[in-house]
């Protein structure tokens, strides 16, 4: 016997926290019947997810997208924007680990392993994710330390973050800012906070993972030491 979420999960239709929101939302139906939270599956069920059956595992797929601005990070858009499944051409279920803005680029991991997409979004395992930023106007070094210490967003005080100057001149400041919380539009959001605008924004590493030479769009697939590294983060 095994927990509903997991099972869906493992099936690849989503992360645990996502399947048990589809569970919620009455999609998911076990042997015709409409499925509850905390319900589990055994061996034989019938399982459908928008009427559509959800099969046994599939092999365990990870990929490192490099996603450019102009995609949204979902598998469908009810606005028929493009998604980044437009770029991957496989033949398992995958579905992308977190988010990044519509006009936001760089590092996304998809994969069909719920465990692992669990793992690298659940807040309480505090994965560093960093991006470079480019601000509009000069950043000065109270405004720096400002970000590194926390600065309240949406009601909240952000964690301790790291925020590296690498250019600066009157009119731009380039900087590398290393975060680990994943609220939304955070980046911006605090820079937002010291009164600055971000005017590009590109993730270049999850942990040690880094986006490297990847051209924007293209993909590969993650070594297997990769996917150990991920998996005991
Ligand atoms: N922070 C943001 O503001 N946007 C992203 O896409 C990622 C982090």
């Amino acid at each position: 016997m095994i927990r509903l979420n997991k099972y869906l999960a493992d099936c690849g239709v989503a992360s645990r926290r996502e399947c048990d929101r589809l569970i919620v939302d009455g999609a998911v139906k076990i042997n015709g019947k409409v499925a509850v939270l905390g319900a589990t599956v055994k061996e034989g069920d019938h399982v459908l997810v928008n009427d559509k059956r959800v099969g046994d595992k599939q092999k365990d797929c990870y990929i490192l997208l490099h996603k450019p601005k102009g995609y949204v990070t979902t598998v469908k858009d009810d606005l028929g924007r493009k998604t980044v499944m437009d770029l991957v051409h496989v033949n398992v279920r995958v579905y992308p680990v977190g988010r990044l803005d519509y006009d936001t680029e760089g590092l996304l991991i998809l994969t069909n392993d719920g465990e692992l997409a669990n793992r690298l979004t659940h807040p309480r395992n505090e994965v560093n994710k960093t991006y470079i930023a480019r601000i509009s106007g000069s950043l000065a070094e109270s405004e720096r330390l400002a970000l590194e210490r926390g600065v309240v967003i949406d009601g909240v005080k952000t964690a301790p973050a790291r925020v590296k100057i690498l250019q600066r001149d009157v009119h731009h400041t380039r900087c590398e800012v290393t975060i680990h919380e994943g609220r939304n539009r955070q980046v911006k959001k605090m820079f937002e906070a010291v009164g600055k605008e971000v005017e590009f924004l590109k993730r270049v590493a999850i942990g040690d993972l880094r986006l490297g030479g990847l051209k924007r769009g293209d993909y590969r697939f993650l070594t297997e030491n990769e996917v150990e590294y991920l998996k005991n983060l």
